[in-house]
């Protein structure tokens, strides 16, 4: 076998699955634990009455930790800002937009591997949301990864549109085929080294890639919806994820690159169904504080619209039908009053946040 080189597109990337032990006992543990954890956030969202408002969130979350890998940063502030004020473009920060964007995507994918199987054309779809581009598969060479400190060259991905795309389209049969040898998740371990080993796109890779992640899982019914995000645990491990992607290439290191995709699986899972649950419970409590409050004009929408969107203004309750102009500003003054809202004055707009749900978020 010819030597690895940095510094030269490594057309010789082989194909999925790679020549290794799959019942290694330390990977057979790891995967027991992973599956278990996972099974039980599955498992516990599959009794949850209204799933679309927690996903709304725990994707806008990831929005903002995956893109924070490829060093676009929003604040939380930021963030929600931008969601609230969604059609005045003004109030847009551009870190934010490209969030948003992200959101969008992951949706995207979702609708279209549901209709359309997960190929090709949906992940190249997904990178082409993401980035706002008509752009596909790199046609031109020179695409090198740097180390983000050094910006030492680390690898050179392959070259040339046609053999990408056939490394893209052995990607898709490896994906779709389901022979009970692999465990799922350690499928996806592989798949996402593969992915960004291929590395098709000028960029976008790394977002398009962890989008794909939780596309999987859903595709092969490990959830019955898109809620483990895997981004925070990469933030906090960054420079192993790095590292153990880097390795496979230059030494076949599979095991220590499963491992750590198992950890972050498990480590995430155990976290998820806290927040899901502790999300759930604040939300019963908050409804049974804001009927107290409001009395015979409760509306169970306002709680729905403060758990989808943590931050809201007068003109929220007012596009979403909850109230005109005038009782929409009462409405969220007496919240305010009841410490469920605290108001933020931001120019001449109010901003009404959900701050016990935002502390939640952010742990
Ligand atoms: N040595 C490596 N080999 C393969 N992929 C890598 C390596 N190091 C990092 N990556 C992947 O490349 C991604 C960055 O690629 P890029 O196209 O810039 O993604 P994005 O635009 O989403 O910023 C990282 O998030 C990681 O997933
Ligand atoms: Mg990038």
């Amino acid at each position: 076998m010819k030597k690895f080189n940095r510094n030269i597109p490594y057309n010789l990337l082989p194909d999925l699955p790679p020549d290794i032990d799959m019942n290694d006992t330390k990977i057979l543990k790891a995967c027991i634990e992973a599956n278990r954890l996972l099974g039980e956030l599955k498992g516990y969202c599959q009794t949850l009455p209204d799933t679309k408002l927690l996903i709304n969130t725990l994707v806008l979350q990831e929005s903002k930790d995956s893109s924070a890998i490829e060093n676009i940063v929003t604040t939380q502030d930021e963030l929600y800002k931008a969601v609230i004020s969604i059609d005045d473009e003004v109030n847009q920060n551009s870190n934010a937009k490209e969030v948003l964007l992200y959101r969008e995507a992951l949706y995207m994918g979702m609708r279209m591997m549901k209709q359309r199987g997960l190929t090709t054309n949906t992940i190249v779809a997904i990178m082409q949301k993401l980035k706002n581009t008509d752009a596909g598969i790199r046609k031109t060479t020179g695409t090198k990864l740097a180390n983000p400190v050094t910006h030492e060259i680390i690898y050179t991905p392959p070259d040339g549109e046609t053999l990408i795309r056939e490394k893209l389209k052995s990607l898709e049969s490896f994906i779709n085929l389901d022979k009970r040898d692999i465990d799922p998740l350690v499928k996806m371990a592989l798949v996402h080294y593969q992915f960004e080993a291929i590395h098709p796109f000028g960029d976008g890779n790394g977002r398009t890639g962890r989008i794909l992640n939780v596309l999987f899982l859903v595709h092969k019914e490990l959830l019955s919806i898109p809620v483990l995000y895997l981004s925070s645990f990469i933030i906090e491990n960054k420079t192993e994820y790095y590292k153990l992607l880097q390795k496979v290439t230059e030494y076949g290191s599979w095991a220590e690159w499963i491992l750590y995709m198992l950890k972050a699986v498990s480590e995430t899972a155990a976290l998820t169904l806290n927040k899901i649950t502790q999300i759930q419970r604040l939300k019963e409590d908050t409804a049974i504080m804001i009927k107290n409050i409001m009395k015979y004009s409760y509306n169970s929408e306002l709680v729905d619209l403060i758990f989808t969107f943590p931050y809201v203004k007068i003109s929220s309750l007012e596009n979403n039908n909850i109230a005109k102009r005038q009782t929409a500003s009462i409405y969220l003054k007496k919240l305010a009053k009841a410490d469920i809202l605290v108001p933020h004055k931001m120019g001449k707009e109010i901003y009404y946040i959900n701050h016990r749900l935002m502390n939640l978020l952010s742990n």
